[in-house]
């Protein structure tokens, strides 16, 4: 994925002014910033799922995605979480999962497809039934495929939605503060989970507050500070920037060890499961991702 020179504007609030910057397969790339600068407009924007004017350019694999449909981004590969939990109250963990499933690409091989239609139909409803079992083993929740969402602690209403995110293999994982209101622990089997799932090939990028986490588990990362792209490189380098420190920080120059800072107000809020109908972050790689690597 590489996006150019983005702008989103809501009215007269310019929430991203020319952000560029690429997501690489095999990579998990960290975005920090303070609140209110931009990171979930950002991820608004990669999934097509934003309402304000925008400019700019972002590619899929070389191709420009402005224009299509949330649903036509999420079917070639893009799958995201959200800042707060929107599980469905009324179905239990596993079908919120299966939620995630895209419909008439469940299968998504190309080996199927060339046996014809009805091999497909066929191969779908267990293949997508093994997928969700995956996904669930995958974030470790397999204990609580017959809870409600709302009969589970946060941490797990988070890993049940991480679990709908990559249920259909995307190529690009969008992750907004997935570890909000988590304790350490938790954390830290997060980030081993999300650098297994950009060694299985994703281009994973996550939107964290805590420099540590982003440190120990993000290979790249970069920062916004007003919907400006500040700082990018590793994480060491980027958290030991002067605009990081002075914009995110508000440390200004040196001092501190930038792996013991921890930045304030991560976002979210915990225990917040919406109970509509309505099912959000999918997306379906269609098994046929780019090889690690490569340019998503
Ligand atoms: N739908 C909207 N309408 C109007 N303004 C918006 C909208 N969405 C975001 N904004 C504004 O855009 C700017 C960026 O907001 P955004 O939510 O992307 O920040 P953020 O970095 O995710 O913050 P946080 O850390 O609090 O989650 C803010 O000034 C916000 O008020
Ligand atoms: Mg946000």
């Amino acid at each position: 994925m590489e996006v150019a020179d983005l702008e989103v504007r809501f009215g007269g609030v310019v929430a991203l002014a020319g952000v560029s910057f690429s997501l690489i397969s095999g990579e998990c790339c960290g975005l920090i910033g303070a609140n209110g600068s931009g990171k979930s407009t950002l991820l608004a924007a990669l999934s097509r799922l934003h309402h304000g004017a925008e400019r700019g350019d972002i590619r899929l694999a070389g191709e420009s995605c402005v224009g299509w449909s949330p649903d036509r981004v999420a079917r070639w590969g893009v799958a995201r979480t959200f800042q707060t939990v929107r599980l469905v109250a009324d179905l239990d963990v596993r079908d919120n999962v299966m939620a995630g499933v895209m419909p008439g690409s469940a299968t998504g091989n190309h080996a199927d497809r060339r046996r014809g239609p009805f091999a497909v139909l066929r191969g779908r409803a267990s293949d997508a039934s093994a997928r969700v079992d995956e996904a669930l083993q995958t974030v470790g929740v397999t204990a609580q495929r017959k809870r409600r969402p709302t009969e589970l602690p946060y941490g797990l209403q988070r890993r049940v939605e991480i679990a709908r995110a990559i249920v259909s293999r995307p190529r690009v994982l969008l992750l907004d503060e997935p570890t909000a209101g988590m304790t350490g622990r938790e954390r830290a089997e997060l980030g081993e989970l999300f650098g297994r799932l950009a060694g299985s090939g994703m281009a994973v990028l996550v939107v964290e507050h805590d420099v540590r986490f982003v440190t120990s588990t993000c290979d790249q990362a970069f920062a916004l500070d007003g919907g400006r792209v500040v700082a990018r490189g590793t994480p060491t380098e980027v958290i030991a920037s002067p605009e990081v420190r002075q914009a995110y920080l508000g440390t200004g120059g040196a001092g501190g060890a930038p792996g013991e800072v921890r930045a304030p107000g991560a976002g979210g809020a915990p225990g917040d499961v919406s109970g509509t109908s309505s099912v959000h972050g999918t997306g379906d790689a269609g098994g046929t991702g780019p090889s690690r690597g490569a340019r998503a």
